[in-house]
């Protein structure tokens, strides 16, 4: 049996249209998503043979490929359920979000500061890669990653709970070259809601990596 699978999306198609429309929404969890799962599944199981015939020969295109396609399952669960399409705006505590909000401008001053810096973050990657809120449990802060493909660039333990996926197959049929016109329409679908609940999750569990025992 599969060790993962392919989670369904929480809204239709059509859901976060005119931001995005509904053909790369399909195409992007039918098909990119469903591939990293696949993939994740499939390294696992080369990985295990290789155990079991003492073959070594991959080992390094093996690692590479589970952490390439583990990681692209787990961030593109995380993005379907950051958005809605009665997103927007900016966490306010008379929406119930007031802790992220408050952390938010601890970390970074103020919001507009967080937003210039994600949005700037996401819309520069250079290749395929992602801008990504994390909580960065060392610190006890949040911090803005910009993640090279699903894998490089970011800190150990830190737990991601905004995610822009700006690789070309999240815009391009719609949006064309203009990656940064994609990300900046991006923060008119952000589940504010959702982000919060994970924050506040990321948060309780701070004490796993245990550097002070
Ligand atoms: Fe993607």
């Amino acid at each position: 049996m599969a060790t993962y699978t392919l989670p369904e999306l929480p809204y239709d198609y059509a859901a976060l249209e005119p931001v995005i429309n509904p053909q790369i929404i399909e195409l992007h969890h039918d098909k990119h998503h469903a591939a990293y799962v696949k993939g994740a599944n499939d390294t696992l199981e080369q990985l295990a043979e290789a155990r079991d015939k003492e073959a070594w020969g991959a080992i390094n295109g093996l690692q590479k490929s589970l952490a390439f396609h583990l990681s692209g399952h787990i961030l593109h669960s995380i993005y379907w359920h950051n958005m809605t399409g009665d997103g927007g705006g900016e966490p306010l505590a008379a929406d119930g979000v007031g802790d992220l909000a408050d952390a938010i401008t601890e970390s970074f001053g103020s919001f507009a500061g967080f937003k210039a810096q994600l949005t700037k973050a996401a819309a520069t990657t250079q290749g395929s890669g992602w801008g990504v809120l994390a909580y960065e449990p060392v610190s006890g802060k949040l911090i803005v990653e910009q993640v090279y493909d699903h894998q490089g660039n970011v800190g150990q333990g830190s737990v991601p709970v905004l995610v822009f996926d700006a690789w070309e197959h999240a815009f391009y049929l719609q949006y064309k070259n203009q990656k940064v016109d994609f990300i900046e329409a991006m923060w008119a679908v952000v589940n504010w809601q959702d982000v919060a609940k994970r924050y506040a999750a990321a948060k309780e569990r701070a004490d796993v990596l245990l550097l002070a025992p």
